[in-house]
Formats: structure tokens, sequence, C-alpha cells
């Protein structure tokens, strides 16, 4: 049998708990492709801070780049938010996506027939949404320099950070983007702040520049203000969207929402070379955490996305997509995508129903 090398990164709150759903999904899909996983779990984040100090042990980043890809949870929480800085558990994260060098961050958005009831928006605005965010991940203001405390002219306290793209960051993310929108429905949206700030005039200029070895490709730009304001007007306009690492976290929040919950959305975390990073959306949910209520889909669907973008076991991964579908087919609902009518479960229960489903494929209807 095939065999590939799993870091598993639990972390904190709901992070464990999705976690461990998501692996023995992962077991199951592989198994009957014929492929063994070799699991290791190590520590990141809070839980991480708690047993060695630091929110990304030196050991936990080896283990994630001798992998053959990463499975993380969430993390974060209450008991380390008023850490300094290099002492957050959001800090690790930062550092592992960095270790990895994995720059473009694949986050899709469809509304599954099943869910159309889940979304906050109306029927026929989110009926048959597919569309999926390119989000530069280890550049931009998250990493930008000069960063930083300080004093001003009238001593007061300051907090500083710098939005930064250099040409190489822009094209490389850019490509991805072009290929990506032309294995889909050929059309690519950029969405920047080009009528304010110089990086987006920058990314602009980049874009555009790179467009032309994608001639199959439309492309157009938005501003991220009214990009914001069409996702929830007409979201179908969107296929592809391109945009800097903070547009695209706040956006992909924002896109989540129209297929029913955070609780749905996937995301694979790639480099140039290197194991992928894999991980759902939404963060560790300290609210609802211990509690067995959480959604466990999002991160089972990221474990059908490091299957197909990390490994390219493609028919493990459909497994697993058909799987999650037939679940919802059968009306398996956690608390956030609960609708009248449907079997509300937690997330265990989903879990349980979901590896049923990867046992027991029903031919598509
Ligand atoms: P969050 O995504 O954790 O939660 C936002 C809301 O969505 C909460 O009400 C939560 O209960 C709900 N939610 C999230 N995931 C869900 C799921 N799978 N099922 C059901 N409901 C779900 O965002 P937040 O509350 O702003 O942040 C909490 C902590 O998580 C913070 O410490 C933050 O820094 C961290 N965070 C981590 C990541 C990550 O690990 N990648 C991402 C975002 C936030
Ligand atoms: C995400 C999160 C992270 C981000 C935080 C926790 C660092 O919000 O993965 O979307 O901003 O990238
Ligand atoms: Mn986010």
């Amino acid at each position: 049998p095939k065999r590939y090398s799993i870091t598993l990164l639990p972390g904190d709150g709901i992070g464990p708990e999705v976690i461990s759903v998501a692996k023995n999904v992962l077991k199951l899909a592989g198994s009957l492709e014929g492929i063994d996983f070799i699991f290791q779990e190590m520590p990141m984040g809070g839980a991480a801070l708690d047993l060695t100090g630091v929110p990304l042990p030196e050991e936990t980043l080896s283990a994630a780049q001798k992998a053959d890809a990463v499975l993380l949870g969430a993390i974060g929480g209450y008991k380390w938010d008023k850490n300094e800085k290099h002492l957050k558990p959001e800090t690790g994260l930062l550092q592992l996506r960095e270790g990895l060098k994995v720059f473009a961050n694949l986050r899709p958005a469809t509304v599954l027939p099943q869910l159309v009831d889940s979304s906050t928006l109306k029927k026929d605005v989110a009926e048959g949404v597919d569309l999926m965010v390119v989000r530069e991940l280890t550049g931009g203001i998250y990493f930008g320099k000069p960063r930083g405390f300080g004093t001003n002219e009238k001593g007061e306290e300051i907090g500083f950070n710098t939005e930064v793209y250099a040409t190489y960051e822009i094209d490389r993310i850019a490509r991805v983007a072009f290929e990506i929108a032309r294995k889909r429905r050929g059309q690519l949206c950029s969405v920047d702040k080009a009528n304010v700030l110089e990086a987006s005039m920058l990314w602009r200029k980049r874009i555009t520049a790179i467009a032309a070895d994608y001639p199959d490709v439309e492309l157009s730009h938005m501003y991220v203000d009214n990009a914001a304001m069409q996702l929830v007007r007409y979201p179908k306009q969107f296929d592809t969207i391109v945009t800097n690492n903070i547009f695209g976290d706040i956006l992909s929040d924002e896109a989540s929402m129209i297929t029913g919950s955070i609780g749905m959305l996937p995301s694979a975390s790639l480099g140039e070379s290197g194991p992928g990073l894999f991980e759902p959306i939404h963060g560790s949910a300290p609210d609802i955490a211990g509690q067995d209520k959480a959604n466990p889909l999002a991160t089972i669907l990221s474990a059908a996305m490091l299957l197909k973008y990390g490994l390219g076991e493609v028919n493990a991964a459909k497994r697993i997509e058909n799987a999650v579908l037939d679940t919802l087919n059968k009306g398996f609902r956690t608390g956030d995508i609960y609708s009248a009518g449907n079997k509300l479960v937690g997330c265990k229960e989903m879990g349980e129903a979901v590896l049923k489903s990867v046992d027991s494929p029903v031919p598509a209807a």
C-alpha cells in the first residue's frame, strides 16, 4: 500500500474535537483506496504554550516540514489573549505558515443544495454560489516591517504595522490564482484597495501584467469595500477571487456565511514545494469548546483538500466529499447549520455519520 506521513496539529478549543473526527474519516477513506497514513500528533498554539512555553516548538515545525501533509484544527483562546505578541498562539500559526512557505491559501465557498436553507441570505441569492478565494498568506500587513509599539510626537502610545508586497510575492500568487481560474469558470476578480494604498497599486499592476500569460482567463479588478458589499448582494458574480492576506482573511469569513456557516469552510495552504497545510478557516470557537457542538465538516473537507491538493489522491478525496453530501442528505446537522425538520447532532455524532457514509457509498442520484 501507499504510505503517507501526516502531522496532526489539534491546537486549542474545538481544534482537538474536530481533528479527532477528521483523522478517522481520513484513515477510512485512505484505507478504501489502499492508502496507509502514519499520523504524528504535535503540540501547537496555546496547547504548546502550556506544555513548552512557546506557541510553535521547533519539534512541531520540523515534524511538519518532514511530513507529506499537515492537518491543523485551530489555535487560540481567552487564556493566552493577553500574552506578549511572540507568546500568542496566533504568532505560532503565522510562524508555521512562514516555516512551511505556504504562500497560497485556497478557500472555496460552495453553497450545497442541502444547506440553502442554512444561509442567512435569501434562497435565490445563495443558491448555486461556487467561488474560490485565493488568499496570499505569507506577506502583507501580517508580516510587513516596520511593526511594533512606540510613542508619537505627543508622547502617546502607538501601535503600527506595514502593508508591503514585493513584485515576486504578487506574481507567484497571481499565477496560482490564474491557474485555478483557468480550471474553473475562467473568471478572476482581483480585490484590492488601489485607490488608496501603494501596496495595492503595485498589486493591481502586477496582476494585470501576469494576465498577459492567461488570455483565456477574464480578469477584473474590484475595490475591497465594494467586494464586501457585492458578496452579499449578488455572490454568483464571483468565480475566483485573488486578494492579499488581510482582505482574504476577512472576505473568506464573509463568504463562509453565504454557505450556511463558517463551520463548513475548508482551506488548503500551498507553497512551491514541500508539504501543504490544511485547516478549516474557523478558529478555536472558545464559546462552544468542550461541549461537543462544533461542526467538524470544515475540517473533514480540509482532509479532502489534503488528499486532493496535498497528495494528489483524488479518489480518496472524492470519497470524503461524497460522504459529506450523503450525511447532509440524511439530515444530520450540527447547531450552526440546523434548519427545521433535520436531525440535530453534536460533533462526534456528525463524525460517526460521515464515517458510515464513507464506508457505504451511495451512488450519486
Ligand atoms: P471563531 O472562528 O473561533 O468563532 C467565531 C464564531 O463562529 C463563534 O461563535 C464560534 O462558535 C463559531 N464557530 C466557529 N467554528 C465553528 C464550528 N466548526 N462549528 C460551529 N460553530 C463554529 O473566531 P473568533 O471567536 O473570532 O476567535 C476565537 C479564537 O480563535 C481566537 O483566539 C482567534 O485568534 C482564533 N482563531 C484561530 C484561527 C485558526 O486557528 N486558524 C482562525 C480564526 C481565529
Ligand atoms: C485564519 C485566522 C488567522 C489569520 C489568525 C488566527 C492568525 O483568522 O486562519 O483565518 O488571520 O490568518
Ligand atoms: Mn480568519
